[in-house]
């Protein structure tokens, strides 16, 4: 079966038309290229459920901030195109940013409840703005029944599902679980960025998550305390900086003292001078 690559709009809305015309479900997964493992893992899952899949590859410039990493974000669209081949991915969306953002463009999606203030939305302002504006643009384009994104952006879940909910989109969205390599480390785009001394020191973050989810599954259920033992452990290597370390009730990102109901404990972690994110869920 052949990758299909849409290069444009108006394109990839006559593929969508011709699909549907013969009564196919349409699934789609953003991605911003760099595709990995854990990646393709949402392929599956789309396939599983949907008849045609349309993969997007679109560094979004929106979603970066000025000090952050557009320009040397890994792009390598030859290589995605043959993992989405071989993965049976129909077709791949590929615009250019002035495709995406012609001149004049002016019109923003921004979930303003409080979830967006709080991890890595507290750390990277406009950040979400800019996934919830090119994602609704994704799904507008793509008219998918059903989007597929990873929890290993779990609050970038919960703000799609906020902004789908309220403004009424007809797609079902759904979270597909962390793919991690055989040592924990969750995988990333940004990995390709360390060191082989970083990739090592980068295993406090899922190390970390795995003895604090140890202690709550052994009864240990102050959210405080469960913090420590990520900080402590984090603190023990010398690569590493802790960003932050937060519980919140999940999928609705509340505060906690006690978890008492479903939780997710979240980190952000500077290798050297790559951020990378972790978290798990901790299970009522
Ligand atoms: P990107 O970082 O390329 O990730 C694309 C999708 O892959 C996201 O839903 C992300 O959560 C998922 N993903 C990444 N690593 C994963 C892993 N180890 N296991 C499971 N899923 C994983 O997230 C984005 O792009 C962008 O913000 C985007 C949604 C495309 C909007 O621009």
């Amino acid at each position: 079966m052949k990758l299909n690559t849409l290069l444009t709009i108006a394109e990839t809305q006559a593929y969508v038309k011709e699909m549907k015309k013969s009564g196919k479900t349409v699934a789609l997964v953003p991605t911003m290229g760099a595709l990995h493992a854990g990646h393709l893992q949402l392929m599956q899952a789309a396939k599983a459920k949907c008849d045609v899949v349309i993969a997007s590859i679109f560094v979004n410039p929106m979603q970066f901030g000025p000090n952050e990493d557009y320009a040397a974000y890994p792009r390598d669209f030859a290589a995605d195109c043959e993992k989405l081949a071989s993965a049976q991915v129909d077709a791949v969306f590929h615009p250019a940013p002035a495709e995406m953002y012609p001149a004049g463009y002016a019109t923003y999606v921004t979930v303003e409840d409080d979830s967006t203030g709080k991890l890595c939305g507290a750390k990277r302002p406009g950040h979400f703005r800019g996934v919830a504006t090119v994602v609704t643009k994704l799904l507008n384009i793509t008219q998918a029944d059903r989007a597929f994104f990873g929890q290993k952006d779990a609050q970038q879940v919960v703000v799609i599902k906020r902004f789908v909910r309220d403004l009424n989109l007809p797609v079902v969205v759904e979270m597909v679980p962390i793919m991690r390599a055989e040592n924990g480390l969750a995988l990333s785009s940004r990995n390709a960025y360390l060191s082989a001394a970083e990739k090592e020191a980068a295993l406090v973050l899922s190390q970390s998550l795995q003895k604090a989810e140890k202690a709550y599954k052994s009864g240990q259920l102050q959210a405080e305390d469960l913090r420590a033992i990520v900080r402590q452990h984090i603190q023990n290597e010398k690569l590493a900086e802790l960003d932050y370390v937060e519980l919140y009730s999940f999928p609705d990102l509340r505060e906690m003292t006690v978890v008492n109901e479903t939780a997710i404990l979240a980190i952000a972690v500077k290798i050297g001078a790559v951020r990378l994110i972790d978290n798990t869920i901790l299970e009522a």
